[in-house]
């Protein structure tokens, strides 16, 4: 893989901070966007722009096809079974809270357990928190060792007659590590349970495969992928979302409206109501290509040299220490620094042109259960570089010194 003709792919990444060139390692927050995600969304909205599904003319109908066959990229891109698996959402977040409103409300009742674990982005803690409350139901939590890693043993001794449904993130965003899923499916399918995968730091990484995981629910967003903002999948199996009530009302989820009852429109439209965010999709497409061109082999590999390279420097700094060291893990490495607080150590390295994440990266159980306020979060993508590595771990001995 040659990184540095990767590099020439996004623009942003030439920028100087502070006179120092751009050294970004927030990855795990979003991702940077490649010129050719950029040009697709100023050629929509410069030659193709109309809405969709709606319109008898040309433009109408250039937008729709563009907009369908995202779909059909993203149906391919992790392997469902159909297009009618494929809803678009703004993000993960807000697919989580789909199946929570959808789902959730329709099968979950009082006593009803939901085991989600201790390493959660908060958006699949929350809406199944609200959920829990509403319907007196209850959450459970699988714990982790030392490692970050979740304890399959404690996992199993928890499902029961009253768990209903498993909800876990497939790579922990603040600590990196990749969760043994197909493991977890495999035991609450055994018991008739259904999964709900978070896959919002898996597509950058890693191959999915709905057909390999068989999860039931698998959620992603687009700006963690080196797409645009503001969109999302939900995957669902056919068969669920053909149970699931409709999220929200409103135009293109019906099929007929009359004021004594509406009939919803065919799978995946019910699930889309408004106008969506068309830019977002097209957007999303070319970033699923880009990131196929490359190949998942290639940046598995090169991703895994940068983690090994990087956690063999960060590790040797004394009064480093790094949170979360998990067998399998991503390119993510949180670490704090003795007597120093991650927000001043965040503000240090920006002045050197370092963009890294720096508090409870939206997982405070993390933080908890580890015992620390907060950590400092470098997480890589394939377009970095050692050398990068290098100007952090400088800069992290410069924060060193200034606070020794
Ligand atoms: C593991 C995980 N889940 C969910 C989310 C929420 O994603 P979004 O904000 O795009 O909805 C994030 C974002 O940081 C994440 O890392």
């Amino acid at each position: 893989m040659d990184v540095e003709r990767i590099r020439e792919d996004f623009p942003i990444l030439k920028q100087t901070v502070y006179g120092k060139t751009l050294k970004y390692l927030d990855n795990a927050a979003t991702t940077q966007k490649p010129k050719a995600v950029i040009d697709t969304i100023t050629k929509y909205y410069t030659t193709q722009n109309a809405n969709i599904h709606r319109g008898v003319y040309h433009l109408s109908e250039v937008s729709t096809q563009a907009y369908e066959g995202v779909r059909v990229d993203v149906k391919n891109h992790i392997n469902a079974n159909s297009t009618k698996e494929i809803i678009f959402v703004r993000g993960t977040t807000e697919g989580i809270n789909l199946v929570a409103a959808t789902y959730g409300r329709q099968n979950i009742k009082p006593g009803d357990e939901i085991i989600i674990s201790e390493m959660e982005h908060h958006s699949n803690i929350v809406p199944w928190q609200l959920l829990c409350e509403e319907k007196d139901a209850k959450l459970r939590i699988i714990p982790m060792n030392d490692d970050g890693e979740l304890l399959v043993d404690e996992y199993a001794k928890q499902i029961n007659e009253k768990t209903k449904l498993v909800a876990l993130v497939y790579i922990s965003n603040s600590l990196g590590t990749i969760n043994p899923v197909t493991d977890f499916i495999r035991l609450a399918h055994e018991n008739n349970i259904p999964v709900l995968l978070d896959g919002a730091q898996a597509l950058p990484h890693i191959k999915v495969d709905m057909q390999e995981l068989d999860c039931d629910f698998f959620l992603f967003s687009g700006h963690k992928v080196f797409g645009p903002t503001g969109i999302g999948v939900l995957y669902a199996k056919e068969s669920f979302l053909e149970q699931m009530n409709p999220y929200q009302g409103g135009g293109d989820m019906i099929r007929s409206v009359k004021f004594e009852k509406t009939t919803y429109n065919d799978l995946p439209h019910k699930f889309e109501a408004g106008t969506p965010n068309i830019a977002g999709v097209i957007g999303l497409g070319t970033a699923l290509k880009y990131v196929a061109k490359i190949g998942y082999e290639n940046i598995e590999k090169y991703e895994k040299e940068l983690l090994c390279y990087a956690t063999n420097a960060i590790s040797s700094l004394t009064s480093v220490k790094i949170i979360g060291t998990a067998k399998k893990k991503a390119s993510v490495i949180s670490f704090t620094i003795d007597n120093v607080h991650p927000h001043d150590a965040g503000t240090i390295l920006d002045r050197e042109g370092i963009a890294i994440r720096t508090g409870h990266h939206c997982t405070q159980p993390v933080m908890d259960r580890f015992k620390v306020p907060a950590t400092s979060r470098a997480s890589m993508a394939f377009y970095n570089t050692k050398e990068e590595i290098d100007a952090l771990v400088a800069g992290i001995e410069k924060v060193i010194k200034l606070f020794a």
